[in-house]
C-alpha cells in the first residue's frame, strides 16, 4: 500500500469504505437472523400449545395492543368462543386458560411485526446513507417483500381454522413454515455473500451440489410442516419400522392418489422419513466428494459439519416420534431444522465466495 501513488490509493479508500459498509450490513443481517429464529420457535410453540386460533382477527397496526382490562379480556374471549375450536375442543375453558393461549399467539404476532421493523428501518437508513451497494438493494427488497407476503400467508392460515374446522389447513401451515425457512435461508445467503472469504472458490460441481442441499432442506421442511399440520407424528410411533414394516401398507388408500401425499397422515409421515434418508444420503455423498475434490479446505470441513448436523436432526426427529411429540422435542426438531438450513445456506454461499466488490471492477479497469 505504501508504494501506491496518491492517485492509486483512491480506489483502495473506496474499497475500505465498501468493506466497512458490508461489515455493518452483515452485522445487521445477523441480528435479523437471530430475531427470525426466535420468531420461528415461538411460532412452533404457538402451534404445539394449540394457541394459534386464539386471536380471531387480523389488525396489522392495532393488533399489537392486547386487552388492557377485564372487559376487554371478556370481549376477546367471547370472540374465541364463537369458533369451532372452542365449541368442539375447549368448552369450559377458563379465562386464565384463554389468556395463556392468547399470549403465545400475541407474542408470535408482535415478534413478526418486530422483525419487520428490525428489517425495514435499518434498510431505509442504509439506503438513505448510501451504504447499500449496487445490486444489494434488489436482494434485500425481495426479502422484505417475502416478509410482507408471509404476514398475509399467516393470516390466510389462521383464517382456515376459524370456520368449519378446529385446526388450520396443513397445506397453509406447511406453506407458512416453508416461507419462513426461505426468508431465513435468503437472509443467510446475502449475509454470507457480504462476508470476506479467505478460501478460494469451490469448483462448479461442489457449488451446485451445495445449492441442491439447500433446496432439499427446504423440501424436507415443507414435508415436516405437513407432518406437523396433520398431527401425523402422534401415530406410528416406532422406528425404523412403521406400522410393523419398512414400507407400510395402505399408503395410497385415498382417491385421487396425489391426495395421500398431503392428506393421509400415514403417507405424509412415511414421505417425511424417506425425505430424511434421501437428504442424509445426499449430504453424505457431498461430504465424501468435497473431501476428495477439495481436500483440506473450509468447503470440505463445512460439508462434513453439514452432514453431522443433518444426522443430529434425524436423531432428534426419531426421538420426537417415538416419544409421541413432547413439546420440547418437537420444538427442538423445528428449531434445529433452521440451524441445518442456515448452515447449508452459509456453506453454499461460501463455496461461491463473496459478491464481487464494485471497487474490484474499478481496479481491474
Ligand atoms: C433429517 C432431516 C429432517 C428435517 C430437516 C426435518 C424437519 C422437520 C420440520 C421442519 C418439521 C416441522 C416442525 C413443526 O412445524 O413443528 C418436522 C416435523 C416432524 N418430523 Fe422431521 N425432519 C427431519 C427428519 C425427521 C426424521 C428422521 C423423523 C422421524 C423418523 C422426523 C419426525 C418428525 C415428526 C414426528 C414431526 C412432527 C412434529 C410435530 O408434530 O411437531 N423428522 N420435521
Amino acid at each position: 500500500m505504501a508504494a501506491l501513488s496518491h492517485h492509486d490509493s483512491q480506489p483502495l479508500e473506496a474499497r475500505d469504505t465498501q468493506l466497512r459498509n458490508r461489515a455493518l450490513v452483515r452485522g445487521w443481517l445477523y441480528i435479523v437472523l437471530l430475531v427470525l429464529f426466535v420468531l420461528v420457535v415461538v411460532g412452533g410453540a404457538t402451534r404445539l400449545t394449540e394457541s394459534g386460533l386464539s386471536i380471531t382477527e387480523w389488525k396489522p397496526i392495532h393488533g399489537v395492543i392486547p386487552p388492557l382490562n377485564e372487559a376487554e379480556w371478556q370481549e376477546e374471549f367471547a370472540k374465541y368462543q364463537q369458533i369451532p375450536q372452542y365449541e368442539e375442543l375447549n368448552q369450559g375453558m377458563t379465562l386464565d386458560g384463554f389468556k395463556t393461549i392468547f399470549w403465545w399467539e400475541w407474542a408470535h404476532r408482535v415478534l413478526a411485526r418486530g422483525v419487520g421493523i428490525v428489517f425495514a428501518l435499518p434498510l431505509a437508513f442504509f439506503l438513505w446513507s448510501g451504504r447499500i451497494e449496487r445490486g444489494l438493494g434488489g436482494k434485500l427488497g425481495f426479502i422484505l417483500a417475502l416478509g410482507a407476503l408471509q404476514g398475509a400467508i399467516g393470516w390466510w392460515m389462521v383464517a382456515s381454522g376459524l370456520v368449519g374446522r378446529t385446526d388450520v389447513s396443513q397445506y397453509r401451515l406447511a406453506t407458512h413454515l416453508t416461507l419462513a425457512a426461505l426468508i431465513f435461508a435468503a437472509t443467510m445467503v446475502v449475509a454470507r455473500g457480504l462476508a470476506p472469504h479467505s478460501e478460494p472458490l469451490a469448483d462448479r460441481q461442489t457449488q451446485r451440489f451445495a445449492g441442491i442441499l439447500v433446496a432439499l432442506a427446504l423440501v424436507q421442511i415443507y414435508l415436516g410442516g405437513l407432518v406437523a399440520g396433520l398431527n401425523a407424528g402422534l401415530s406410528y410411533n416406532t422406528w425404523p419400522l412403521m406400522d410393523g414394516a419398512l414400507v407400510p401398507g395402505d399408503l395410497l388408500v385415498v382417491e385421487p392418489v396425489w391426495r395421500n401425499f398431503f392428506e393421509n397422515p400415514k403417507t405424509v409421515q412415511f414421505v417425511h422419513r424417506l425425505g430424511a434418508y434421501a437428504i442424509l444420503a445426499a449430504a453424505l455423498w457431498h461430504m465424501v466428494e468435497t473431501g476428495r475434490r477439495q481436500r483440506g479446505t473450509t468447503h470440505a470441513r463445512r460439508a462434513l459439519v453439514l452432514f453431522c448436523l443433518l444426522l443430529v436432526q434425524a436423531l432428534i426427529g426419531i426421538a420426537t416420534l417415538v416419544m409421541q411429540v413432547p413439546l420440547h422435542w418437537a420444538l427442538l426438531h423445528q428449531g434445529f431444522a433452521l440451524v441445518v438450513l442456515g448452515f447449508a445456506a452459509a456453506h453454499w454461499r461460501g463455496t461461491k465466495g463473496s459478491y464481487p466488490l464494485e471497487t474490484d471492477v474499478v481496479e481491474r479497469g
